[in-house]
């Protein structure tokens, strides 16, 4: 299973293990961190599950699609390493990636 670290608006640093195939949003919504709302549920639709990916894993990532790219415009919190969580399936490639949960919009 691969390990995930989780960097809450504090600043606090978790890691949790997740099973393969879950998204990073599912695995940060289903390990009780309150601050990603996700509201869509996983649609590519809300930009509330916005997170900053540690660069070291920038390439093994899914390309960025237009939609989440329009999204991620939407937040003032944008830089080059955000990307909506819920379009990242966690696989073993990404195991010991961090991730920092973006400031709320
Ligand atoms: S959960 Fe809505 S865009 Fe990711």
């Amino acid at each position: 299973m691969p390990k995930l670290t989780v960097v809450n608006r504090a600043g606090e640093e978790t890691t949790i293990e997740v099973e393969d195939g879950l998204t990073v949003m599912e695995a940060i919504r289903d390990n009780g961190f309150d601050e990603l709302l996700a509201l869509c549920g996983g649609c590519c639709s809300c930009a509330t599950c916005h997170v900053h990916v540690d660069p070291a894993f920038k390439d093994k990532l899914p390309a960025l699609d237009v939609d989440e790219d329009d999204l991620l415009d939407s937040s003032d919190h944008r830089d080059e390493n955000s990307r909506l969580s819920c379009q990242i399936p966690l696989t073993s490639e990404l195991d010991g990636m961090k991730v920092t949960i973006a400031e709320e919009d």
